[in-house]
């Protein structure tokens, strides 16, 4: 097993890319779909699921994790991984997102952010430094740079501002960091749906050398075409033998669209809510279990998976699962979404490995638009 961490391109088909990031606790294939689990759970799911389904690393927040069990809680317990029972690669996030999105009575300078819990009113503060602490107590694998990620439409002036102070918040986060060499410290990139704030983001993390980039602050409400548009701004700026995580993103569709454009990593709460909410991804495109058009349905939603979710419980008792509102049905549906993320995103590193990308995504798209019949 490495002891560093490494990001091999084992191949390209335009500019989608096929690579494979090594550490420690195990090798991640990209382009790689990470599940999110908040609050050490991935919700509904047991881990050893999540691993079967051929995710090669899972998501932990900051935010969540710091207010419970509270992150010195964690590491006494063996960190993160021995914790949750997941030995394999952990990316945690810093923090700020969350904040932002969750937190009340925020404040925010140059120091860091101090925020109200908004699970018991509580005030904490985060810091850059503060955030990697964490980060490390966690024991976490991929670290991201504490950032602040602003709500769009916003004027320029604040979308600079925020860029501006995310670069000095991740000098600050890669000197907090240091040399931590089977682990990895990503900066990310901020600037609106100005590009050339997101290339000046882009270039000044470059400088830094950190081991990778994400792009922040899509995803946030905006047209996917302005999402596409700041991608194909943003990614020649950023080092070709580095990863690219793109946070928070999203549908299969966008999946699709970004690793067109040259996206390695995603991460996003979409097949695990969905599924709690009803929802199931398929090849056939989204099916909405709460309709009564499936009361008596006998049909799987699809016969021809190898997901036991997917092809032996039929349309009706997902959607009487899902009308009655058992714990079962969210349990089912993550366990289809997580499947069809994993089997989608197998399938594209199959076909950027074979240069059939475009006939893949070709494909994929037309068994969404037949649909569910
Ligand atoms: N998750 C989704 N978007 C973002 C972002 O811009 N910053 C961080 N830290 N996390 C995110």
């Amino acid at each position: 097993m490495s002891d560093t961490f490494t990001f091999n391109l084992l191949a390209t088909d335009g500019r989608a890319r096929r690579g494979e990031i090594t550490m420690p606790r195990g090798t991640v294939r990209t382009p790689a779909f990470m599940p999110v689990g908040t609050a050490g759970t991935v919700k509904a799911m047991y881990l050893d699921q999540v691993r079967e389904l051929g995710s090669d690393i899972i998501l932990g927040n900051v935010y969540h994790l710091m207010l419970r069990p509270g992150a010195e809680r964690v590491a006494r317990l063996g960190g993160l991984h021995e914790f949750a029972r997941w030995p394999y690669p952990i990316l945690t996030d810093s923090g700020g997102f969350q904040v932002m999105s969750l937190a009340d009575l925020r404040k925010l300078d140059e120091t860091g952010v101090t925020f109200r819990s908004h699970v018991d009113g509580s005030v904490h503060s985060l810091t850059p430094e503060r955030s990697i602490e964490i980060q490390d107590l966690l024991d976490s694998d991929i670290q991201m740079q504490l950032d602040e990620c602003i709500r769009l439409p916003a004027e320029r002036a604040e979308v600079e501002r925020a860029m501006e102070m995310s670069l000095r918040w991740a000098e600050r986060c890669k000197i907090a960091f240091g040399d931590q060499p089977g682990k990895a410290m990503f900066g990310i990139v901020q600037g609106g749906t100005e590009e050339d704030l997101r290339v000046r983001s882009a270039e000044a993390l470059a400088a830094m050398d950190l081991k990778g980039y994400a792009v922040g602050g899509l995803a946030v409400g905006e047209p996917q075409a302005e999402m596409l548009r700041i991608l194909d701004a943003t990614l020649p700026a950023l080092p070709a033998g580095k990863p690219r995580y793109l946070m928070g993103v999203g549908t299969p569709d966008d999946i699709l669209k970004s690793v067109a454009r040259g996206i390695d990593m995603f991460d996003c709460v979409m097949p695990t809510r969905a599924g709690r909410h009803g929802l199931a991804f398929t090849r056939m495109g989204r099916i909405n279990l709460k309709n009564a058009r499936h009361a008596e349905d006998p049909r799987p939603l699809d016969p021809e998976s190898t997901c036991p979710a997917t092809r032996d419980y039929s349309r009706a008792y997902l959607h009487h699962l899902v009308r009655t509102d058992e714990a079962l049905a969210g349990m089912l549906l993550t366990w289809n979404n997580l499947h069809y993320y994993q089997w989608l995103m197998a399938g594209i590193r199959g076909a950027i490995e074979h240069g059939r990308f475009d006939d893949f995504f070709a494909e994929t798209q037309a068994g969404w638009a037949r649909g569910d019949v």
